[in-house]
C-alpha cells in the first residue's frame, strides 16, 4: 500500500503489521462488540444539509476547550500503553499532537511520565485519571500532572469494573513484565483476566467523591463515560466543567448506545451548564462536524491514533492528524461554514428508512 490516505487505511496497515497478540488489545471491544460496531455505524444515520453561496474562502478550525486554545475541535483520546506500538510511545503521540496544536489527553496508564512528555514538546495536555485504591497515589499523580502543565483532569467514570474483552482472552494478550507504567508502580504484572487487579483501580467511586477530587486537584474536572440524560443532569448539578460522552470505545458494557447516539440526550441534560465532548468511532473529519451539529464542542479519537502510531510512529500520528484536520476543514467549507461554532443542528438530518409514496 502507498502512504495511507485515511484513518481506515492506517487501521488496515496496523492490523497487517502489529503482532496480533498485541493488536487485539488496541482493536478489540467487549463481549460481542455490538457497541464497538455501533460507534462507527452511527455516523451513517446522519446526513449533512449544506448551505450554498456562503463565502468560505477564509476558514479557521481553532477553538477553546475549557479555556485551553486548540487548533481544531478534534483531540487525542487517552489510550493506554502506547510503547506497545512504538518505542517512543506517548512521546511520539504528544509531539505529533503538539505539532498540530491539538489537545492530547494522557492516560493514567501511560508508559512515559508526565514530566518527560512536558520536556519533549509543548502542547495542550489534559490528564485522564483512574482513581486507584491507594488514594494518596492518586493525589501524587494529579500533583505531578499539574506540575507538568496539564490544564484539566478527565475522570473516567465508566470503568468501575473492567470490561471483558474476548479478543484479548482468545489471543492471550499480556502486559509485558518490563513495560514501565509509572503511575501503576509496584503492581504485579498479569494477564487481562486480572488486569483490574493489575491496575488497582477502584470500584467504589461515587458522585460524592467528585468534591475531594476537584478540591485536591484545583483543576477543572471533566467526566468521561457519561451516556444518559440522568447522569448528564447530575454532572451539571455537581458543577463539573465538562461531560465527555463515551462508551470507552465499546470496551466496557457491550450493548450501550454509540457515542454519537447518546450525545443529543446528554446535551439536553446539561442544558448549556457545561461543555460536552464525545468519542467513539470517529474516522473522518466530517464525523466531527456531525458531532458539533448535535451539540458537542469537540470530538476525540483513540484507535486511529493507535494505528498511525504503530505504522509510522510520530510521523504517522502527525500525518493522520493532518489528514483528519484537512477532511474537517474541507467538510466545514463545503457545509457552508467558516468556523466550528457556526455548525448547528440545522446542518444535519437523520437518514430515515425509505418510505416510498403510495
Ligand atoms: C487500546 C485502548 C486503550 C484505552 N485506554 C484508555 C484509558 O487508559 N483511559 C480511558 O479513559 N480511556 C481509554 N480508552 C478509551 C478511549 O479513550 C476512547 O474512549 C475510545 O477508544 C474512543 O473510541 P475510538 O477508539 O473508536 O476512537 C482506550 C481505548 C483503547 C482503544
Amino acid at each position: 500500500m502507498n502512504q495511507p490516505v485515511n484513518a481506515a487505511e492506517y487501521a488496515e496497515l496496523a492490523a497487517a503489521t502489529v503482532d496480533p497478540k498485541v493488536w487485539c488489545y488496541f482493536e478489540g471491544g467487549a463481549g460481542d462488540e455490538v457497541t464497538l460496531r455501533a460507534n462507527v455505524a452511527a455516523f451513517g444515520r446522519w446526513r449533512f444539509r449544506p448551505r450554498m453561496l456562503v463565502d468560505v474562502s477564509e476558514r479557521s478550525l481553532a477553538t477553546f476547550l475549557l479555556g485551553t486554545p486548540v487548533s481544531m475541535p478534534l483531540g487525542v483520546a487517552p489510550f493506554a500503553m502506547q510503547r506497545l506500538l512504538a518505542p517512543e510511545g506517548e512521546i511520539a503521540t504528544s509531539r505529533a499532537a503538539a505539532a498540530h496544536g491539538a489537545l492530547m489527553c494522557v492516560s493514567t496508564i501511560t508508559t512515559i511520565p508526565h514530566r518527560e512528555l512536558a520536556a519533549a514538546s509543548d502542547g495542550p495536555r489534559w490528564l485522564q485519571l483512574y482513581v486507584l485504591r491507594d488514594r494518596q497515589r492518586t493525589l501524587d499523580h494529579i500533583a505531578e500532572a499539574r506540575e507538568a502543565g496539564y490544564t484539566a483532569l478527565v475522570l473516567t467514570v465508566d470503568l468501575p469494573l473492567l470490561g471483558r474483552r474476548e479478543r484479548d482472552l482468545r489471543l492471550g494478550f499480556e502486559v509485558p513484565a518490563d513495560l514501565p507504567l509509572p503511575y501503576m508502580r509496584g503492581v504485579d504484572h498479569s494477564t487481562t483476566e486480572s488486569l483490574q487487579e493489575h491496575f488497582q483501580t477502584t470500584s467504589d467511586l461515587r458522585w460524592e467523591d467528585l468534591e475531594w477530587i476537584a478540591a485536591e486537584s484545583g483543576l477543572p474536572v471533566v467526566l468521561k463515560g457519561i451516556l444518559t440524560r440522568e447522569d448528564a443532569v447530575l454532572s451539571a448539578e455537581h458543577g463539573v466543567a465538562a461531560v465527555w460522552v463515551s462508551n470507552h470505545g465499546g470496551r466496557q458494557l457491550d450493548g450501550v448506545a454509540a457515542g454519537l447516539d447518546a450525545l443529543p440526550e446528554v446535551v439536553d441534560g446539561v442544558a448549556g451548564r457545561c461543555e460536552v465532548y464525545v468519542d467513539g468511532g470517529f474516522r473522518r473529519g466530517g464525523d466531527v462536524l456531525k458531532a458539533l451539529a448535535l451539540g458537542a464542542r469537540a470530538a476525540f479519537v483513540a484507535r486511529p491514533i493507535a494505528a498511525a502510531l504503530a505504522v509510522a510512529g510520530e510521523d504517522g500520528v502527525r500525518r493522520l492528524l493532518g489528514l483528519m484536520r484537512d477532511e474537517l476543514d474541507l467538510a466545514l467549507g463545503l457545509l457552508g461554514c467558516t468556523a466550528p461554532d457556526q455548525v448547528s443542528r440545522s446542518h444535519v438530518e437523520p437518514v430515515l428508512p425509505y418510505d416510498p409514496p403510495a
